[in-house]
Protein backbone atom coordinates (compact mmCIF):
# COMPACT_ATOMS: atom_id res chain seq x y z
CA UNK A 1 0.00 0.00 0.00
CA UNK A 2 1.01 3.78 -0.80
CA UNK A 3 1.20 5.48 2.50
CA UNK A 4 2.10 9.38 2.57
CA UNK A 5 3.45 11.69 5.89
CA UNK A 6 5.35 14.34 6.63
CA UNK A 7 8.33 13.58 8.03
CA UNK A 8 10.15 16.90 10.13
CA UNK A 9 8.00 19.09 7.59
CA UNK A 10 8.76 16.80 4.48
CA UNK A 11 6.15 15.43 2.63
CA UNK A 12 7.36 11.36 1.63
CA UNK A 13 5.53 8.74 0.15
CA UNK A 14 6.37 5.08 -0.26
CA UNK A 15 5.18 1.79 -1.13
CA UNK A 16 5.22 -0.72 1.72
CA UNK A 17 3.43 -3.86 3.57
CA UNK A 18 0.39 -2.68 5.49
CA UNK A 19 2.11 -4.07 8.34
CA UNK A 20 4.96 -1.54 8.41
CA UNK A 21 5.70 0.08 11.63
CA UNK A 22 6.35 3.65 12.05
CA UNK A 23 9.95 3.21 12.93
CA UNK A 24 10.65 1.08 10.17
CA UNK A 25 8.91 4.18 7.65
CA UNK A 26 11.51 6.88 9.42
CA UNK A 27 14.12 4.85 9.47
CA UNK A 28 14.01 2.96 6.42
CA UNK A 29 11.77 4.90 4.20
CA UNK A 30 12.91 7.96 5.48
CA UNK A 31 16.48 7.16 5.76
CA UNK A 32 16.40 9.09 9.41
CA UNK A 33 18.22 7.22 11.63
CA UNK A 34 18.21 9.03 15.20
CA UNK A 35 14.84 7.40 15.96
CA UNK A 36 16.18 4.20 17.57
CA UNK A 37 14.38 0.90 17.66
CA UNK A 38 15.59 -1.27 20.71
CA UNK A 39 12.90 -3.32 22.12
CA UNK A 40 9.87 -3.71 19.85
CA UNK A 41 7.56 -4.42 23.19
CA UNK A 42 6.92 -0.69 23.80
CA UNK A 43 9.25 -0.84 27.17
CA UNK A 44 12.50 1.25 26.07
CA UNK A 45 11.20 4.40 24.81
CA UNK A 46 14.17 4.78 22.03
CA UNK A 47 11.58 5.04 19.50
CA UNK A 48 9.77 7.98 20.85
CA UNK A 49 8.64 10.32 17.94
CA UNK A 50 6.13 12.87 17.69
CA UNK A 51 2.75 12.44 15.66
CA UNK A 52 0.86 15.68 15.51
CA UNK A 53 3.26 17.08 18.35
CA UNK A 54 2.38 14.54 20.76
CA UNK A 55 5.03 11.67 21.42
CA UNK A 56 4.48 8.34 20.39
CA UNK A 57 6.36 5.42 20.75
CA UNK A 58 6.53 4.85 17.23
CA UNK A 59 6.80 1.15 17.32
CA UNK A 60 3.47 0.45 18.53
CA UNK A 61 2.25 2.69 15.84
CA UNK A 62 1.55 1.16 12.08
CA UNK A 63 2.62 3.51 9.57
CA UNK A 64 -0.63 3.51 7.66
CA UNK A 65 -2.22 5.07 11.18
CA UNK A 66 0.38 7.95 10.81
CA UNK A 67 -0.36 8.75 7.56
CA UNK A 68 -1.31 11.92 6.60
CA UNK A 69 -0.08 12.93 9.92
CA UNK A 70 3.20 15.33 10.73
CA UNK A 71 5.93 13.19 12.10
CA UNK A 72 9.29 14.85 13.88
CA UNK A 73 11.79 13.19 14.86
CA UNK A 74 15.01 14.21 16.91
CA UNK A 75 16.14 15.23 13.36
CA UNK A 76 13.46 17.71 13.29
CA UNK A 77 14.58 19.29 16.85
CA UNK A 78 17.71 21.15 15.29
CA UNK A 79 16.91 24.55 13.38
CA UNK A 80 18.63 25.63 10.27
CA UNK A 81 21.56 24.31 12.05
CA UNK A 82 21.59 25.11 15.70
CA UNK A 83 20.95 22.80 18.28
CA UNK A 84 17.45 22.88 20.17
CA UNK A 85 18.37 24.00 24.13
CA UNK A 86 17.45 19.82 24.90
CA UNK A 87 20.26 18.65 22.29
CA UNK A 88 22.57 21.40 23.48
CA UNK A 89 21.33 20.46 27.26
CA UNK A 90 22.37 16.83 26.83
CA UNK A 91 25.99 18.17 25.61
CA UNK A 92 26.63 21.00 28.46
CA UNK A 93 25.45 18.06 31.08
CA UNK A 94 27.00 15.07 29.64
CA UNK A 95 23.40 12.95 29.62
CA UNK A 96 24.44 10.28 27.73
CA UNK A 97 26.79 7.47 27.54
CA UNK A 98 26.32 4.74 24.73
CA UNK A 99 23.36 7.03 23.40
CA UNK A 100 20.99 4.15 22.52
CA UNK A 101 17.95 6.10 24.48
CA UNK A 102 18.98 9.84 23.69
CA UNK A 103 16.91 10.74 20.68
CA UNK A 104 13.87 9.79 22.70
CA UNK A 105 14.93 10.94 25.94
CA UNK A 106 15.47 14.73 23.93
CA UNK A 107 11.84 14.41 22.13
CA UNK A 108 10.07 13.75 25.67
CA UNK A 109 12.30 16.40 26.96
CA UNK A 110 11.25 18.58 24.70
CA UNK A 111 7.77 17.94 24.42
CA UNK A 112 7.53 18.11 28.61
CA UNK A 113 9.29 22.00 28.32
CA UNK A 114 6.72 22.89 25.47
CA UNK A 115 4.18 22.39 28.33
CA UNK A 116 5.85 22.78 31.46
CA UNK A 117 8.69 25.41 30.95
CA UNK A 118 9.98 24.99 34.14
CA UNK A 119 8.92 21.50 35.78
CA UNK A 120 10.34 20.00 39.07
CA UNK A 121 12.57 17.31 39.40
CA UNK A 122 9.85 15.18 40.22
CA UNK A 123 7.66 16.38 36.94
CA UNK A 124 10.75 15.37 34.60
CA UNK A 125 11.08 12.05 35.97
CA UNK A 126 7.53 11.21 35.58
CA UNK A 127 7.70 12.42 32.26
CA UNK A 128 10.60 10.22 31.57
CA UNK A 129 9.37 7.17 33.44
CA UNK A 130 8.38 5.57 30.62
CA UNK A 131 11.71 5.15 28.91
CA UNK A 132 14.69 3.28 29.99
CA UNK A 133 18.30 4.08 30.01
CA UNK A 134 20.68 1.51 30.87
CA UNK A 135 23.57 3.32 31.36
CA UNK A 136 23.45 6.74 32.85
CA UNK A 137 21.30 5.97 36.36
CA UNK A 138 19.36 8.73 34.91
CA UNK A 139 20.86 11.66 36.96
CA UNK A 140 22.45 13.85 34.38
CA UNK A 141 19.55 13.18 31.96
CA UNK A 142 17.19 15.06 34.80
CA UNK A 143 19.79 17.50 34.34
CA UNK A 144 20.42 17.83 30.64
CA UNK A 145 16.34 18.64 30.74
CA UNK A 146 16.69 21.03 33.59
CA UNK A 147 19.38 22.75 31.62
CA UNK A 148 17.44 23.28 28.95
CA UNK A 149 14.60 24.60 31.07
CA UNK A 150 17.08 26.98 32.73
CA UNK A 151 18.48 27.94 28.92
CA UNK A 152 15.39 28.28 26.75
CA UNK A 153 17.62 30.36 23.62
CA UNK A 154 20.28 27.39 24.58
CA UNK A 155 22.83 29.87 24.87
CA UNK A 156 25.84 28.15 26.42
CA UNK A 157 27.88 28.14 29.36
CA UNK A 158 30.88 28.40 30.69
CA UNK A 159 31.81 24.60 32.29
S1 LIG B 1 11.65 0.25 20.37
FE1 LIG B 1 9.78 1.22 20.84
S2 LIG B 1 9.61 1.15 22.99
FE2 LIG B 1 11.48 0.10 22.55
S1 LIG C 1 22.92 6.42 27.49
FE1 LIG C 1 22.98 4.28 27.12
S2 LIG C 1 20.93 3.65 27.32
FE2 LIG C 1 20.90 5.72 27.94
Amino acid sequence: MEISMNINGKPITRDMEARTLLVHYIREDGDLRGTHWGCDTSNCGACVVWVDGTPVKSCTVLAASAAGHDITTVEGLEKDGTLDPIQQGFIECHGLQCGFCTPGMMMTGRWLLDNNPKPSEAEIRECISGQLCRCTGYKNIVESIQWAAEHPAGEEVSA
